[in-house]
């Protein structure tokens, strides 16, 4: 063998080397616990053949417990760039089999050289989470890690997407860079997020809980809010993060993505007309209006399982990805309550951020009253929606199908609050309050006069709680069928797509935490 050649067969074994990771009886193991290696999580996730690895022979530095003598190549992650649809994204993918996918400096500074290529060329970042936390060898130098991580998620949050996706462990400290970051994917019965595990629970509070109960990915995406999206492996969560990023533009300076669609921008729903329901107190599924007036019947919806009274998601009208937030009236009667107005604020504010205009369908009977909204702060958590809409500078587009009452109606993208385009069915109530409620306050001397009662339940009805009066004012910019949603929605979008409006300048605003 040459030398030249023997160069090259020492360059192929340390690829072949570092490519194991921590070896195959380890990588054996993370099969058999039904989750992909961080390798073929990456390969799944980017474009056949477009991933270039990143620092591949990188070791840790630590020589204490032994540590000089137990070193793997790449360092438990495995980071980098690639592609998905042709589009640049930057990776990183923790390793479990090498130290259990422990973050080191070594490892830190893998990720943070990702971080800083993609705030530099203007990409998102992929975060694939797997991993038992900081490098307990080590201490202090990663903890040092993981803060110099957080505040480049900090400094990155809103001028490019960032997507976490926890597949496994994600412990202590190591939650809160995803928690940072823009989404959260888990995978039913194979991840779990946590501050403090079980065992340490049990002994400070004497609570028994599993570890899936505690941070599992439905206690994250239904109770918690804490996660945004749920897979059923690996393979299908690396798909949906595929999905999601073709909504999203590459940063805060460019538009999302248009995607032609074959469906018919002018294409009207003879069903819709018959959708909203004549008694006002009977529910419908939002999620059929929303179905029917996006392209393609396409809808990627965030957070499913939580706070179900409010919707969020992503869809494309006329080929344009918008950001839809819709009222549920087939749940809790579509209320406002705390989580439904955290869960929307937070998406609208994202919306905002990466230049996706928002769709607002409004159907809702007010804030929740009772002990349990109030001593939870609804009202500073009720704000963050206000605020939310208020300072997004989108084009904002609103659609009041039935009930606009009380301050939801201001809440929900009202015109008052920025938004460009207002329509209202014909079947929409736009008032103070329901009829009944209004006339128990302003005749309350009459009450026990039934008769007088309804008819002027009938009154209030006839006066107030229709479209009319709004579109007097000019609050409600055109009255619409609702067959004809999905057309008049695109020319609204058209018509304000070259939208410019600059809030005042300032450091930061002071949104109610
Ligand atoms: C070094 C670690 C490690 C860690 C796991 N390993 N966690 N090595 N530092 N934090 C190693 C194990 O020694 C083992 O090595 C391999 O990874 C696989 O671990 P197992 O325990 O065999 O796997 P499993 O049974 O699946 O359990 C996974 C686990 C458990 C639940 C994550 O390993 C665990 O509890 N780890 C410690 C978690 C923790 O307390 N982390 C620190 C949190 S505090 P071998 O060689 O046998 O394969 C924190 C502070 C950050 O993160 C603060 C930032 C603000």
């Amino acid at each position: 063998m040459s030398l030249l050649e023997d160069k090259y067969k020492q360059f192929e074994e340390k690829n072949k080397v570092a490519e194991l990771g921590g070896g195959q009886v380890r990588i054996d193991k993370q099969h058999a616990a039904g989750r992909k290696t961080a390798r073929e999580r990456i390969e799944l996730l980017l474009d056949p053949g477009s991933f270039v690895e990143l620092d591949k022979f990188v070791t840790h530095r630590s020589t204490d417990f032994g540590m000089d003598k137990t070193k793997f190549l790449g360092d438990g992650v495995v980071s980098g760039y690639g592609k998905i649809d042709g589009r640049l994204m930057y990776v990183f993918a923790q390793d479990f089999t090498v130290f259990g996918g422990s973050l080191s400096r070594a490892n830190a500074d893998k990720i943070i050289k990702v971080m800083d290529l993609a705030m530099k060329m203007g990409a998102p970042v992929i975060g694939l989470n797997d991993s038992g936390g900081a490098r307990i060898q080590e201490g202090v130098e990663s903890l040092a890690g993981y803060a110099d991580i957080f505040y480049r998620n900090v400094m990155s949050s809103g001028v490019i997407p960032q997507i976490s996706a926890v597949l496994g462990p994600c412990a202590g400290g190591a939650v809160y860079s995803p928690a940072i970051t823009d989404f959260i994917m888990m995978v039913k019965e194979n991840s779990y997020m946590f501050v403090t595990g079980p065992d340490v629970i049990k002994t400070v509070t004497h609570e028994e809980v599993t570890q899936e109960e505690l941070g599992g990915a439905m206690t994250h995406n239904s109770k918690s809010g804490v996660a945004h999206l749920t897979a059923d492996d690996d393979e299908q969560a690396m798909m949906m993060i595929r999905e999601l990023m073709s909504f999203l533009p590459s940063n805060n300076m460019e538009d999302p993505p248009m995607k032609v669609s074959s469906d018919d921008i002018n294409r009207i729903d003879k069903k819709l007309n018959e959708l909203i329901p004549a008694d006002p107190n009977k529910p419908y599924d939002m999620k059929e209006l929303i179905h029917a007036i996006i392209d393609e019947n396409h809808f990627f919806e965030i957070m499913p399982y939580y706070a179900e009274n409010i919707i969020i998601g992503f869809a494309r009208m006329g080929g344009r990805p918008v950001g839809i937030v819709a009222n549920q009236p087939a749940y809790l009667a579509g209320v406002l309550d705390i989580n439904a107005s955290t869960k929307a604020a937070r998406f609208v504010r994202f919306c905002d951020a990466f230049n996706i205009p928002l769709v607002t369908l409004e159907d809702v009977p007010g804030f929740l009253p009772g002990t349990a909204q109030e001593f939870g702060g609804i009202i500073k958590h009720g704000a963050k929606l206000l605020y939310a809409f208020a300072e997004a500078t989108v084009p904002k587009i609103t659609l009041i199908t039935r009930k606009a009452y009380g301050g939801a109606y201001d809440v929900m993208s009202s015109k008052h609050i920025g938004a460009d385009i207002n329509f209202a069915y014909p079947t929409a109530e736009i008032a103070v309050m329901g009829p009944a409620g209004a006339v128990n306050i302003i005749h309350r001397a009459k009450l026990a006069d039934q008769e007088f009662i309804a008819e002027a339940v009938e009154d209030y009805k006839n006066n107030f709680a229709s479209p009319y009066k709004a579109a007097q004012m000019g609050y409600i910019d055109e009255i619409i069928y609702p067959q004809d949603t999905r057309k008049k929605i695109i020319q609204a979008l058209e018509m304000t797509q070259n939208k410019s409006k600059n809030n005042p300048a300032k450091k930061h605003g002071n949104i109610p935490l």
